[in-house]
Formats: C-alpha cells, structure tokens, sequence
C-alpha cells in the first residue's frame, strides 16, 4: 500500500472549501523528524494565507474532523499551523504481515496503466563509448526498472547515432589511411583509431581533410553505393561492441532505432510540415519558426542535408503511430536542453499535444580537479577501462574485508560489488548536478553507497545462516510482530514506504529518491541491530519477530537495488 497516496486522498478531501485540493494534498509529506510523528500535514499553512484565516485554527479544526483510521488516530496540531501524523503501531504491524506474504513489497498496480517510451543511452556509434555516456545509460535504465516495476509499459528505445558527421570521417579515415591487417584483428579499435585520425586532422586545422569527411557523410546519405556498403560493413563491429558493454551493464532494450533508420522519411516530414505552414524557406535552407526561440529549427539546411533535428521529429511521429505513449523520457545531457525546447514546441505546434515529453537532463561527472572526467593523458575516459578499474579496486576491498571466501568467489562479489559502486555513485547524485568521480568515495563500506548496501544484505543473510531457521521458514509461519522497540517501529516504518518512494522517484524521474531512501533504510536497520539483539533476543517469539524486520529489510534492500541495476550477493 502506498500510505502517502492514502492519507493525502483522506486529507485532500478533507480540504476547506475554496482551496487547491492538489496542492493540499501534496503538502501532506513523511515527517522531517520522527519526534514529530510519521507524517506531516502542512497544507492549512498555504490554505489560511488563501482565505485569510488563521492557518492554527485550520488545523485545529481538521485535528478534530479528520478520521485517518484504521491508519493513524487524529492528527496533532503543531507550531502555527502543523498537522502531526503517527500511525497506529497496529496498523504497522499488520502491514509488515502483509509484506512477508507479498512478492511487490506493497506495491499495488497503478491507477492509470502509462505508455512510456524511454530514449536513453543513445551513442554515437563507431567510437568507443567512454564516461560520458554512462549517466544517460544507467539512469534510463534505472528510470526503465522503477517504471516497470510500477506496472506500467515502458518501451526502452536506443536512439543511435549511427548515421552522423562521425560516419564520414571514418569513411575518409578508411579510404585514406587504412590498415587492413588491424581492422582483421579488432575491427572496433581499427575503427576508432580512423576516427580520432580525422579528429586530429579536425583539430590541427587541415580544412581538406575535414571537407572531404563531409562530402563522404553526404555521399552515404545520398546513396553512394560504396559508401553504403562500407557502413553496412562496419555498424555490425560496432553494435557487437555497444552489446559487450550493455551486458556486462545489465542493460537492455526493447528497440534500438538508429537515426539512420528514420532517414528515409526525413524528405516527408519536411514536405509535411512545409504544407501545414508551419516550415518557410530561409537563406536556402526549411526553417520552422518557434516563438521565444531566437534561432529558427533547421530542418533542411541549404545544401539540401537533413538536421539531427528533423529526424528526432520523424521519431516522434513513429513513435506515436507506432506505441501510442502518454510520455516520452529523453534521457540526455543538459547541454541539450535548448534543442528538445525547441523540439516539443514544434512537435506539440504540429499536433502531437496528447503526449507528455520530458527531457531528462543531467550534469556532467568531473574529475578531482573538477573538471569534467579525463584520463591522466587528456583522452576521455574510456567506459570498458573505468569498468574493468571498479572491479579491480573492488577486489582489493572484498580481499582486505573477506580472506574467508575463496578467490573465484571474491572475483564474482568483486564484479557485483565495482559495477554496484560506479551506478550507485550516479544514481544517488541529484541528476541536474555535476558530480565528482571519485573511487574513494564510492567504494567506502560506510555512507551512502552500494557497498554499504549490499553489505546490509549480506550481514542480514548471514544472521540467518547462524539462526538455523530458514527466511523461507519463517514467510511460511510468520509469528506477531512486535514493534515497541522504537528502533524495530523506526524500521518498520522503512519497510512500509517503498511503494511511496518509488512512486516519488518515477513522478520526479529521480533514482536519487530511491537511494536515499535504501540509505535511510540501511541505517535504520544499523539503528535496530544495535539496539535489539535478534538471536539472542529475550524470547523465542520476540526472535522470530525481529527475523521477519530481517527478512523484510533484505527483500526491500535487494529489491530496491534491482531497480537502479545493481546485484547483492550472499557473502562479502
Ligand atoms: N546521439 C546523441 C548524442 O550522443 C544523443 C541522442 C539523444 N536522443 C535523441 N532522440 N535526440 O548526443
């Protein structure tokens, strides 16, 4: 059950006449401090200022009409305007029956059932992905895993840049500079190395070299034969590629529609746009006008080329025909942001206003100079290299703090506990920042990262190895629960939120909602197993209880983790 959803709907309806229910009931919200209670009612605040009563007065008469029961008893007036909710102890206990015999943890199927098309990850292909396109691929596929899981149809879409400038400079990189002999042997890395050949050409000003890789990009798109054929030849080497790095990430799609498969239609949609009006010739080029934008859209420049722009609405178009979403995610850098403004006006202007689009925007990963991230040579960071460096600072760890474990053991919680360390660094940064790299930090036992977690885990897997008493054992014949400990209450409370939290964190599109709360959980489980011994517990009933608060928070915790794309593993 998701509680704050419940007592907001009590709540909203409970509004004084005249006032924004929405906006009432979303000032209910889980209590800063849990002196306090468990919730806080804050609305009567903004409502007296809006009928000129004394917000105190509200409240006291709310406290008095309010029936949240069978939740909580009536809400305590605070300060000059507060409502403090605390939840029967009762209603606690019987929830965290109800959780032991649920496979969601207390999610229930959403109101209204959402399309939602994620466009995330979205290289370029044909160059190695590097650091950079870490954030768009772990945090679309954690916003995939939380919309999912909230039983909604999520239709995860990997745009490639598969048919860019990028292409013509490794055609001119391949038909001038060559080495046939290591393209045999990695064609990937032959590939790379031809592209960054054109980029150092690019950067030391030879104006030929750079021209001739833009007639080979306009060659492949106008049809050349041998250009054709060439990227035919190459998108498989990269593509097996990409897929390496998606394995080992955990990633997958449901679709991955390059921007060379919209290319066909590109010379439609113009023409399209062009007949509603909406599209006017300017200097040459097709323009489509935006007001409150100064620069007009490009969507045929004047050499004839199509623009990254006109096939992102291609995209729109077939996506709407094709899934009928209620949104569109854009999971992409912030530096971005101007171009999908631009892009939704546009769209919604040429009719696509059913749809909610949303770009998902995030910051960029600095190094310690804060900077953005670059290895000591200057060269961006390759994403293969960062991953297989997680790893390897992640078995020094494992072998520092498990000698026990035998080495293919400590290799595999190595792999879970490095990749676990890198997502979890990203997850749990509010995404509009920038955020520093830093091993140190996001490999530390304590504090807000992954290895924390899975450490809970695995310590609360390991209380049931020594208790003899199987968690399956338990599920099958859960006994009462006993929550007057307020550390075992503080958990349980934890327990209880996880389908509030998620709720929060797809609304928001923010994975960083979920960790910390998973943070706040772990640390309430700490608190508990502190202050109240479980297998030694003073009696047998009071041991099973407390066995069931362990169980609850293992599933939680592991279940939480799956959704930001992170494994827990038995023994660390
Ligand atoms: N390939 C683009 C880049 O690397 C990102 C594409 C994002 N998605 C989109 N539909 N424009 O910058």
């Amino acid at each position: 059950m998701n509680v704050l959803e419940r007592l907001r709907k009590v709540i909203a309806a409970a509004a004084p006449e005249g006032v924004d229910r929405a906006a009432f009931a979303r000032a209910v919200r889980p209590a800063g401090d849990p002196r306090h209670g468990d919730y806080q009612a804050n609305g009567c605040m903004a409502a007296g200022k809006a009928l000129g009563r004394p917000p105190r007065e509200l409240a006291l008469e709310l406290a008095r009409t309010l029936d949240l029961e069978p939740l909580a008893a009536s809400p305590e007036p605070a300060g000059p305007g507060f409502l403090n909710i605390r939840l029967h102890d009762s209603f606690l206990a019987r929830s965290m029956i109800a959780l032991v015999d649920d496979a969601r943890l207390g999610l229930e199927p959403p109101a209204e059932l959402q399309t939602i098309v994620i466009d995330f990850s979205s290289p370029n292909v044909a160059k190695p992905m590097h650091v950079g396109h870490l954030r768009s691929t772990i945090i679309g596929d954690s916003l995939a895993r939380i919309m999912t899981a909230l039983g909604h149809r999520v239709i995860r879409d990997n745009h490639l840049g598969d048919w860019g400038s990028q292409f013509g400079m490794i055609l001119w990189g391949w038909k001038t500079a060559r080495d046939e002999a290591a393209y045999a042997a990695d064609p990937v890395a032959e590939l790379a190395r031809l592209y960054r050949l054109a980029q150092e050409r690019a950067r030391a000003g030879d104006t030929a070299a750079v021209e001739a890789a833009r007639a080979e990009t306009a060659r492949l798109h106008a049809g050349d034969p041998e250009n054709r054929s060439l990227w035919k030849q190459f998108m498989p080497h990269a593509l097996k590629a990409l897929a390496t790095v998606y394995d080992r990430l955990g990633v997958r799609f449901d679709v991955q529609l390059g921007e060379s498969f919209y290319d066909d239609q590109l010379a439609d949609i113009v023409r399209r746009l062009t007949d509603r009006g909406m599209a006017v010739e300017s200097d040459g080029a097709i323009v489509v006008f935006v007001q409150g934008f100064e620069a007009p859209m490009i969507i045929r420049k004047s050499d004839g080329a199509f623009t990254y722009a006109t096939t992102d609405l291609a995209t729109i178009a077939y996506r709407m025909s094709e899934w009928q979403p209620q949104h569109i995610l854009y999971v992409v850098d912030h530096r971005q942001g101007d171009h999908f403004k631009q892009l939704f006006e546009v769209a919604r202007k040429w009719g696509f206003d059913q749809v909610q689009f949303d770009h998902v925007a995030f910051g960029t990963i600095l190094g310690s100079d804060r900077r953005p991230f670059k290895t000591r040579d200057g060269d961006v960071v390759g994403l293969e290299s960062l991953l297989d460096e997680a790893v390897a600072r992640a078995r020094q760890v494992v072998d520092e703090n498990s000698p026990e474990l035998d080495p293919e053991e400590r290799q595999r919680v190595a792999e879970v506990v490095g990749l676990g360390a890198v997502k979890y660094a990203d997850l749990s940064q509010n995404r509009i920042s920038d955020y520093v790299f830093d091993w140190g930090k996001m490999l530390a036992m304590n504090g807000n990262t992954a290895t924390y977690l899975q450490y809970a885990y695995a310590r609360i897997q390991s209380i049931f190895r020594k208790g003899g008493e199987s968690a399956p054992e338990i599920r099958s014949n859960p006994p009462a629960i006993v929550l007057d400990h307020p550390a075992e209450r503080g958990l349980a409370i934890r327990l209880l939120r996880l389908p509030e939290v998620l709720e929060l964190a797809a609304e928001d599109r923010k994975p960083n909602i979920l960790t910390d709360h998973l943070f706040d959980l772990a640390n309430a489980f700490s608190t508990f197993f502190e202050g109240c011994p479980v297998l030694k517990a003073e009696s047998p009933e009071r041991r099973r209880s407390r066995l069931v608060l362990c169980d609850l928070t293992a599933r939680t915790l592991k279940n939480g983790l799956e959704m930001l794309g992170i494994d827990v593993v038995d023994r660390m």
